[in-house]
């Protein structure tokens, strides 16, 4: 399902990964405030509810925020009552270990109008900005999960952008989120726009995370502190102990085996 959400005119806001951060998602809403962004200039990538403590929550804060928000893998999962996250990772793998916990938080958590409100939320979101004609999806348009890291080869981007023209038309403007990581890249024919996670940190030792804004021609990731405090206590209540805490404040991932070798941090 493709939700055009026609022309949008002024600064736009898009982030990713709310992923049950309730206090990172409350202080995304203050951030977009505090520019002058209205709910209909954000556009959210998908994961709003994954690692942390608070899923039904943090859904209830962006319902309540009303901006467009695409379906991600977790809402796909959670929307079905699946048995796992669907993130892509490798069976037995660290990462397949860590994300049993959160996902078993989040689906005993979420009430039934949340997940009926995550099974109507588009696979896709398409605009025009600033006389560009953008689409915003979570992973890639071939696979709801897939990683596109910002050291891909160009031919992974030129994929996507064949699949996203053929389900949408021509697109110069791609916003994608789900693989944590925000970045922007001019490459092949379109402006991609990773727009990261709000609610966990980039891998980059920081504790603030990121999203982006698009104006007057450009795209720039900004930095958004949050009470991380909160948020990693929040976990805590919840029994969610397996690393992913931590990273809230440390910035550091508590496996980086997804990340191609290229983008690990050096141990
Ligand atoms: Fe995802």
């Amino acid at each position: 399902v493709i939700r055009d959400l026609g022309a949008l005119t002024g600064p736009l806001l898009a982030f990713g990964g709310p992923v049950s951060n309730l206090q990172a998602t409350r202080a995304l809403i203050g951030a977009a405030a505090a520019r002058g962004i209205a709910p209909g200039n954000c556009l959210c990538t998908g994961d709003t509810a994954a690692y942390c403590g608070q899923p039904a929550e943090t859904v209830a804060a962006l319902r309540r925020f009303g901006c467009p928000v695409l379906a991600g893998n977790c809402e796909r999962q959670l929307a079905e009552g699946a048995a796992g996250c669907g993130c892509g990772f490798a069976p037995g793998s660290l990462c397949d270990r860590l994300s049993a916990p959160w996902y078993a938080h989040a689906a005993a958590a979420l009430p039934g109008a949340a997940r009926d409100w995550m099974a109507g939320l588009p696979d896709m979101l398409v605009f025009t900005h600033e006389g560009r004609r953008g689409a915003a999806i979570h992973g890639g348009a071939t696979d709801i999960a897939r990683f596109v890291w910002p050291d891909a080869p160009e031919t992974v981007f030129a994929e996507e952008v064949a699949a996203i023209r053929a389900a949408a038309g021509p697109v110069e403007l791609v916003i994608a989120g789900h693989c944590g990581l925000g970045f922007v890249r001019q490459v092949a024919g379109v402006l991609w726009v990773n727009a990261g996670a709000i609610g966990m940190p980039a891998n980059d030792g920081r504790a603030e995370t990121r999203f982006a804004v698009l104006e007057a021609g450009t795209a720039r990731l900004e930095r958004l502190a949050y009470d991380h405090a909160a948020a990693a206590a929040a976990m805590q209540r919840a029994g969610l102990v397996q690393g992913y805490q931590r990273t809230l404040a440390s910035g550091v991932w508590p496996s980086q085996e997804i990340l191609p070798p290229g983008l690990r941090r050096p141990a």
